[in-house]
């Protein structure tokens, strides 16, 4: 059985009620291609909301989580609250978060586990800046933020793995086709060293870094890119054409 394509769309800071629940709603409107899995990550303060008026079969997903318990940890938000708001997934370890919040791979893994031991699925992000790149350091980049997820993290079933390279991401440089598969390749060939075959073959490897409406159906033909993480196309009405971007 092939994998499930798999489109994300992280708002990041940006939004106001009015034009999320105008995104909402083109959502609810549009004819989106059942075979895909669409998961929409708006800014905390517009979860709730997102989810009261998203229409069923559309997931909502966090953009972070905390790794504890409630308790006395100002600013911050649970698993707990996640689903007790019926929020089930969290994009962790953007390379925002990795790079201007300064979140180690360490971190990112331990909220990981805590994500899924909670019930929440996790958008894994991962990526090289351009440094690395030119540096030839991409894989080891890669896999190094991979790796510290496996070392706490044996089950991968609720785990989808965003390659996005940092350069690619807000800049309109997508990766070509043949970076995007040589990346998403060389990643779940680590997964069947690291975690197993089966694993290897289930785990969505998706894309993220200027994906668009023109360049979404090229990058979907390739054979280990399972779906796309958007950020700036998915505030418009262009995000239905990526997540059809198979059809
Ligand atoms: O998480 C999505 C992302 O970082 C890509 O952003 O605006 O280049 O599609 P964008």
């Amino acid at each position: 059985m092939g994998r499930q394509f798999f489109v994300g769309g992280n708002f990041k800071m940006n939004g106001t009620i009015d034009s999320i629940k105008e995104i909402v709603n083109n959502l609810n409107s549009a004819t989106c291609d059942s075979n895909t899995e669409v998961v929409i990550a708006p800014p905390a303060l517009y979860l709730l909301l997102t989810r009261e008026h998203l229409r069923a079969g559309i997931e909502v997903a966090a953009q972070n989580v905390f790794d504890r318990p409630n308790g006395a940890f100002t600013g911050e938000i649970s698993v707990a609250q996640l689903k007790d708001s019926n929020i089930t997934w969290t994009v962790l370890g953007h390379s925002e978060r990795r790079v201007i919040l300064q979140e180690t791979n360490k971190f990112v893994a331990d909220k990981t586990k805590a994500a899924l031991d909670g019930g929440i699925g996790v958008i894994l992000c991962c990526g090289e800046t351009l440094e690395q790149r030119e540096a030839e350091k991409t894989m080891d980049v890669v896999l190094a933020q991979l790796k510290a997820v496996s070392d706490v993290q044996k089950d991968w079933s609720k785990i989808v793995v965003a390659y996005e390279p940092v350069w690619a991401i807000g800049t309109g440089k997508v990766a070509s086709n043949e970076q995007a598969q040589e990346v998403h390749k060389g990643i779940r060939e680590w997964l069947g060293e690291e975690l197993g075959k089966e694993v290897a073959e289930k785990t969505r490897v998706i894309y993220g870094g200027s994906v668009s409406e023109k360049n979404c159906r090229e990058l979907a033909k390739e054979g280990d890119i399972d779906g796309f993480l958007v950020g700036g196309a998915s505030l418009k009405p262009a995000f239905v054409d990526i997540i059809n971007a198979r059809k």
